[in-house]
């Protein structure tokens, strides 16, 4: 007979984690670090140039302990293998996930269904290099052979923010005389910025889509195309200027993409990390095979780690296992990701995808709904800038926030005169979000100014800080293209663990289908005759436009009164 799995919340390891955190839960971590002065020591991890310093959270070494035989139970070191081997993990779409196969560095086969991976991989990244370096050398001339100035990426969610976030990340790396646009929104204003200040004669366009479907990547492909055409007036100078990446090669040449000018992807990659593939077309270009192939080594040395480090000691498990520790134990509902390197600035967008498209979930794989909490809201924005926006609620409102503070302990690209002033804000924004400040010493800071008594104690309650607000800090040595590539793997591992513990499928992304489902339906019937009301034939059941709420209608109608 074939026994229900256990849920996880009946699991010994997980009531163990329960009963500890009813012992500790109000312990603050002043006192903790009082009692113990090699907490620091004790609760870091060095990796090459990336220092991970996870002393500022409230756990003891007793809660690691704890965590990992939870992961142990969840058998997380077996699900990590199970990805890296090409098993099928990603259940709900019958597929593998390889994003780690596209930064391996060992001439190993990895067979999947009969092909060698790592050959497929090889040989589809050697032919987009030799584009970037054509690109980049001049030698890719446009059709009046002047050399391209201009890349402008077309695509939205992973087919457009690792691309952007990186070749933002490593400006000081990019080539100078190159410009890169990335365009992602349907609103065509976006596009026809970008548009404006170009010339078709020097200007490449890659269209990135998985499935070359995509409505925004559609329309945005034949807004450029047709802006193209209408000044170049020649489809045959098409092939100069238009490149793809794609699974969907049929797609891309009806759309009219030249066939030596089209880079597959593979199922196997998820749209969120596939930034490693072809898709990273833009960032090659930009910085050049070199530091792309940087890039990849320092993801795939974060990839050996999380193979083969003690679930204790390891930088992506103890990241993910902490998460849990504040999510399903403290209830806290958010996380920040605050980095104060100003290159850094589109990361936060980035691993909102990452994570929240990933772990956003609410059935198990099992097909059950789960009874915990799962992926938590992601937000974040450079450090200083959000100290004077929305700081206040980290250190005094009303719900616990754990932060993780990306800093870079070199600035590669500048005199470094900013730097000390710079990391005195990371470490005392940490600092003071762990010790707080208690009433005595508010009073005796207080007292020693010129208020009188009754100032004093009104003053007192406002300026207390609780403190005992817990952070993660990871200290790059610098932003280089190995040091990005090992912070990005770091957290879609982190990700990976989170999926195994929570027990859900962190591959697929079921949640973004409804929306775009009811945008195709609504759509067909505002360009039809304008009547929001009317009912087409081929909706289905749950798109038909006659099951549509009055919201929706009246909405509807009121947009085609004020387009009119
Ligand atoms: O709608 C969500 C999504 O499928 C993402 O997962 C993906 O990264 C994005 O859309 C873009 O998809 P594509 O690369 O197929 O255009």
């Amino acid at each position: 007979m074939s026994q229900q799995p256990i849920s996880l919340m009946e699991m010994p390891e997980w009531q163990a984690l329960q009963q500890h955190f009813s012992e500790i839960q109000n312990k603050h971590m002043r006192d903790m670090f009082a009692e113990d002065d090699s907490r620091f020591d004790q609760f870091s991890v060095e990796l090459n140039e990336i220092l991970f310093d996870y002393s500022k959270n409230r756990i003891t070494k007793e809660t690691i302990g704890l965590l990992v035989e939870l992961a142990h139970a969840c058998e997380l070191p077996q699900q990590i293998d199970a990805m890296f081997d090409a098993k099928k993990i990603n259940a709900t779409e019958g597929r593998a996930v390889l994003h780690t196969a596209l930064r391996n560095q060992t001439d190993q086969p990895l067979v999947l269904d009969g092909e060698d991976v790592h050959h497929q991989v090889r040989t589809e990244i050697e032919r987009a290099y030799q584009l970037a370096e054509q690109v980049r050398n001049g030698d890719w001339l446009g059709y009046t052979n002047k050399p391209i100035t201009d890349i402008v990426n077309i695509g939205i969610g992973g087919s457009y923010l690792g691309p952007q976030m990186v070749t933002e990340a490593l400006s000081p790396f990019v080539k100078p005389t190159l410009n890169f646009h990335f365009v992602a929104n349907l609103d065509e204003n976006q596009i026809d910025d970008v548009l404006a200040p170009l010339d078709p004669e020097t200007t490449l366009f890659i269209v990135c889509s998985k499935t070359f479907t995509t409505q925004e990547t559609m329309f945005n492909a034949n807004t450029a195309r047709n802006w193209f055409l209408s000044l170049v007036n020649d489809k045959s100078k098409l092939s100069k200027h238009f490149v793809a990446v794609s699974t969907n090669i049929e797609a891309a040449k009806s759309f009219g993409i030249n066939d030596q000018n089209i880079f597959s992807m593979w199922d196997w990659v998820g749209g969120r990390y596939s930034m490693w593939s072809a898709i990273g077309l833009s960032i090659m270009i930009a910085i050049g095979k070199q530091q792309f192939e940087q890039l990849l080594k320092g993801a795939s040395e974060v990839d050996q780690h999380f193979r083969s480090a003690e679930l204790a000691n390891n930088i992506p498990a103890l990241m993910g296992l902490l998460g849990v520790w504040y999510n399903n134990f403290f209830d806290a509902q958010a996380i920040a990701v605050l980095p104060y390197s100003q290159h850094l600035h589109r990361f936060p967008a980035y691993l909102q995808q990452a994570d929240m498209e990933s772990n956003g979930k609410s059935v198990a794989l099992s097909g059950k709904r789960i009874n915990y909490s799962s992926g938590p809201v992601l937000f974040g924005e450079l450090g200083n800038p959000g100290q004077h926006a929305f700081y206040q609620l980290l250190h005094q409102g009303t719900k616990l926030i754990p932060i993780d503070v990306i800093a870079t302990a070199r600035n590669i690209s500048g005199d470094n005169k900013h730097q000390d002033a710079l990391m005195s804000n990371v470490f005392a924004q940490t600092e003071a979000l762990m010790k707080g400040k208690n009433e005595q010493e508010v009073r005796q800071e207080l007292e020693s100014g010129s208020l009188n008594q009754e100032a004093i104690d009104n003053l007192v309650p406002h300026k207390i800080f609780e403190g005992n607000r817990p952070s993660n800090t990871l200290l790059l040595q610098a932003l280089t293209p190995s040091n990005l590539g090992s912070l990005i793997a770091l957290y879609e591992h982190k990700i990976f663990t989170q999926g195994i513990i929570w027990k859900i499928n962190s591959f697929d992304q079921w949640g973004v289908e409804l929306g775009k489902q009811l945008a195709q339906s609504i759509l067909k019937d505002l360009s039809a005759d304008g009547n929001a009301s009317s009912s087409s034939d081929s909706d289905s059941e749950s798109n038909n436009s006659s099951n549509r709420d009055s919201s929706t209608t009246g909405l509807m109608s009121h947009y085609i009164n004020q387009r009119n």
